[in-house]
């Protein structure tokens, strides 16, 4: 039988008003709200319109909208209750005023730079931000008369600036070498000029790094990562104060690049079970990365829970854990390199990280494959350059494996 009595106040009821609560529970329950079926899980909307009763109840929506007064929509381009509720979840654990869903993270960077950079403006990116990212910046942006300087971090950032400078785009921690930012550095100069701040922070997660925390206006991911977790879905997410992310929400409805409602509820599910996978990918990735230090068929580590990392102390200051990416160079050639990549059991060959799956990828035989062994070189990607996502699985089984493929090259 239905009970009459008065339900108790639910955790998710108090959880965005309660003084400090941890990731794992705003990822569980954060920006949760009730739904018409009394359900757990929230109903996955399909509908792309939205019906009204009659011309007034029409009239009622399009009123409240001009006032701010409602968060309907009458049509899915520009927003979905089953997006929302993934958008609450995300705001809550960056603790952003608000977060906008994309279609990837690629629709999150371009839509976001589109969105507010303006007409002959000028943006400084950081060196090592994803090649795709770099290369809308290169290829694209200047039809419309925007320009770009590729700032290299051991040259001062004011250097790079100019007075028509509108943004500063950042990647942090970078791929393949995991180069973490000190992003309250950047922050401070790029607001002394007036600059905003975007802040690409997909290998780091909410769960270790907040960077609107640490004074960055925008921060994006590539949710196809970390945050789904499950190599299952692609989406973007961007977050921060709510004036900035409603200009990149305005442009999504022109540009179209929204998130599917099913992703949506697929990334929402990720995300219940994100700040224990993290610890997992956390503790894979510094066992890992210590024990393949100490390899003698390995040439050089790169992550930033090490002391040798160039940015470790950066990385300790700023981060709550450093990730599940580590990247490496073998004792020999592509071919040994291959041989070794060949002989792993566990780690999946595949293109992505962030994922339950430990992935491994050989990028002089990936995005570089096109390119001679100088040329790679001469973009910093030698080919004995390993990079592995750390997936789940237990730490043992992952060493044992590197393991006995490393041994394949001492043979
Ligand atoms: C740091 C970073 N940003 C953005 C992207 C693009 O994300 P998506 O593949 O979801 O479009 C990627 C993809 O690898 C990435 O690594």
């Amino acid at each position: 039988m239905l009970s009459t009595q008065p339900q108790p106040t639910l955790l998710w009821e108090t959880v965005s008003s309660a003084a400090t609560p941890g990731a794992s529970t705003l990822a569980v329950h954060g920006g949760r709200r009730p739904n018409p079926y009394g359900a757990v899980t929230e109903p996955i909307v399909t509908s792309a319109p939205t019906v009204f009763r009659d011309t007034a109840d029409l009239v009622a929506f399009v009123q409240a909208r001009q006032q701010g007064a409602t968060e309907q929509v009458e049509y899915g381009r520009y927003g979905n209750p089953t997006v929302r509720e993934a958008e609450r979840r995300l705001a809550a654990l960056e603790k952003a005023e608000e977060a906008l869903l994309l279609a990837s993270g690629m629709a999150a960077v371009t839509t976001t730079v589109l969105a507010l950079a303006p007409a002959g403006g000028h943006i400084v990116l950081t060196e090592g931000v994803y090649r795709r990212t770099r290369q809308f910046l290169a290829d694209f942006l200047p039809r419309w008369g925007i320009t770009t300087t590729v700032w290299a971090w051991d040259t001062p950032l004011e250097a790079a600036l100019r007075p028509e400078t509108a943004l500063i785009l950042a990647e942090t921690p970078t791929n393949p070498y995991l180069r973490v930012l000190d992003l309250e550095e950047l922050a401070a100069t790029a607001h002394r000029h007036g600059i905003l701040t975007v802040v690409d922070a997909t290998f780091a997660t909410p769960i270790n790094l907040r960077p609107l925390a640490l004074g960055i206006d925008l921060v994006i991911h590539s949710a196809t990562k970390y945050l789904g977790g499950h190599h299952d879905l692609l989406a973007g997410v961007v977050a921060g104060a709510a004036r900035l992310v409603s200009q990149v929400r305005d442009a999504v409805g022109t540009l179209g690049g929204v998130c599917a409602p099913q992703t949506a509820a697929a990334l929402t599910r990720g995300l219940r079970t994100l700040g224990l996978r993290i610890a997992r990918h956390n503790q894979n990735g510094q066992a890992v990365a210590e024990f393949l230090e100490g390899h003698p068929a390995v040439e050089r580590v790169w992550y930033p829970g090490l002391p040798s990392h160039p940015d470790h102390d950066t990385a300790r200051r700023q981060m709550k854990g450093f990730g599940g990416v580590v990247s490496f160079t073998v004792r020999g050639g592509l071919e040994e390199t291959a041989r070794f990549v060949d002989a792993l059991r566990i780690p999946l060959l595949a293109a992505s990280l962030g994922g339950v799956e430990s992935l491994v990828t050989l990028p002089a035989l990936a995005s570089y494959y096109n390119l001679s062994p100088a040329e790679r070189l001469a973009l910093g990607i030698p080919d004995n350059l390993v990079r592995l996502s750390l997936g789940i699985e237990d730490t043992d089984d992952l060493l044992d494996d590197l393991a006995q493929a490393l041994d394949t090259l001492l043979a």
